[in-house]
């Protein structure tokens, strides 16, 4: 039995889910933070469980040849956890990540293709949350040290839109002579707690939004709005959203306007999409084109083809997939992505589109008891995968491709070996759409037997 607060020496063989080392000490494993594949380290013994151990690098012994400098000089955030990897050996541990899914979780034998990963893995992303914290009577906003809620205070971040950093730098200037309590977590008392900006790549279209404990303070903030306007015209859209909830949710669902539009537009190739404060998006643009191009290619979809979107959100894929095929019947859980997905087809003159709101469990099922059936079926469902009603109704419906999105690959498996009752796995190609992370999207092609 391994010792707590000892030290230990151990290869490090795999990266788990959060980034951390993986090593065995006479046959019992060790999740170590601060280690990569490749490492020989010693690492301290921080707890001890029944089917595992976590420990804390304390030397390096032998570094691992996927180790580099990190560009990033904020080694506490938690926003990014694989920094220390070169990024060809990032897309490597990805491959690997899907490959042994497949393999241990699906029993499925088939070929991973290689990430198709990003030229620049740097400034990519179109969506951030800061939370905002007062700490010894100095205001922090930056991001989460990993594994907790203390703020590590960030003035520049590698993967944000340069104007994201520029906005945020102000905005700090700006908050240290506002008058506005801080949120503080722990008493679930003070007004601000989280900033969040969303922006288009294409047009420099920001949305900023103030995320806050109460209705209160939309005076102060709307003079703050007025202000950063003045210095950012980008800034089209500024919000109040209100988030009286405990615990880790970021954002309420309520919305105050302060100032400029409701809603930011954003561009997928040349389809437009209205952007409101909860709307989810891909968060990587470039990487999301590449995406919805390998789900159009696999569909195989002709122009006699009913297609389902089954957790299509704001309709992004739906939009993607409607000018090649006769109809496109997209579901989603919740009501506002579902108008906005009825708006956005309108908005880029697409007449072959339907959307319903409800539980895709429900809806799918229902659906098929109604006549509907599908020559082609994509699901991208959020990280748990589908339901079982879901893929139960796929099977009967039985149409000839099935395209699976999906952002967590053991939940992927795990589904995939369900469908392998009627379809052959065709292709499963990785995409990186987060860089510096351990999370990897993979699309795959299924084929009806
Ligand atoms: C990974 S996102 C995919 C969204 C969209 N396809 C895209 O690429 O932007 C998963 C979506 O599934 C929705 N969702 C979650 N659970 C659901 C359920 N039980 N039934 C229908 N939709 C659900 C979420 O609201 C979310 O919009």
């Amino acid at each position: 039995m391994l010792e707590k607060n000892k030290c230990y020496e151990i290869e490090i063989i795999d990266l788990g889910d959060n980034g951390e080392g993986i090593g065995k000490v006479d046959d019992f494993t060790v999740f170590v933070h601060g280690g990569i594949p490749g490492d020989k380290v010693t690492a301290k013994i921080i707890k001890v469980k029944k089917q595992y151990a976590i420990g804390i690098v304390d030397s390096i012994v032998e570094g691992s040849n996927m180790r580099q400098v990190p560009t990033c000089p904020y080694t506490k955030c938690g926003g990014c956890q694989t920094q220390m990897i070169d990024y060809n050996s990032q897309l490597e541990l990805k491959k690997k990540q899907v490959e042994d899914a497949m393999k241990r979780i699906g029993g499925l034998d088939v070929e991973v293709e290689d990430v198709l990963g990003m030229e620049e893995p740097i400034c990519y992303r179109n969506k951030s949350q800061y939370p905002v914290r007062m700490v010894d009577g100095r205001i922090q906003v930056g991001f989460y040290k990993q594994r907790t809620h203390d703020v590590v205070d960030i003035d520049q971040c590698m993967v944000q839109h340069p104007l994201v950093n520029k906005v945020m730098k102000s905005l700090k200037n700006h908050l240290k002579n506002l008058d506005i309590k801080i949120y503080n977590e722990e008493k679930h008392r003070g007004i601000l707690r989280h900033i969040v900006t969303r922006i288009s790549f294409k047009t420099k279209d920001m949305m900023l939004i103030f995320v806050t404990n109460s209705k209160e303070e939309q005076v102060v903030l709307k003079d703050l709005s007025i202000e950063l306007s003045k210095e950012f015209p980008e800034i089209k859209s500024f919000i109040q959203n209100i988030n009286t909830s405990k615990g880790n949710r970021v954002m309420g669902y309520d919305n105050i306007t302060l100032l400029g539009d409701d809603k930011i537009t954003d561009y997928i190739e040349d389809l437009s999409f209205e952007i409101s404060p909860l709307s989810f998006l891909q968060v990587n643009p470039s990487q999301t084109e590449v995406l919805y191009n390998k789900a159009l290619e696999y569909a195989e979809i002709s122009k006699d083809d009913e297609v389902f979107d089954i957790y299509c959100g704001i309709g992004t894929i739906s939009l993607f997939l409607a000018k090649a095929a006769k109809r496109v019947t997209g579901v989603e859980l919740i009501d506002v992505a579902i108008k906005d997905a009825k708006e956005n087809a309108v908005n880029n003159q697409i007449d072959n589109t339907e959307f319903h709101a409800d539980k895709a469990e429900v809806i799918i099922p229902d659906l098929y008891k109604k006549g509907y059936q599908a020559d082609v079926i994509v699901v991208d469902p959020p990280r748990k995968g589908c339901e079982k009603e879901v893929l139960d109704t796929i099977l009967k419906m039985a149409p000839k491709k099935v395209v699976y999105v999906s952002c967590k690959p053991s939940t992927l498996a795990r589904d995939l070996k369900i469908l392998s009752e009627k379809y052959s796995v065709e292709k499963v190609q990785p995409v990186d759409l987060f860089p510096f992370t351990t999370h990897v999207e993979t699309i795959v092609a299924l084929q009806r037997n």
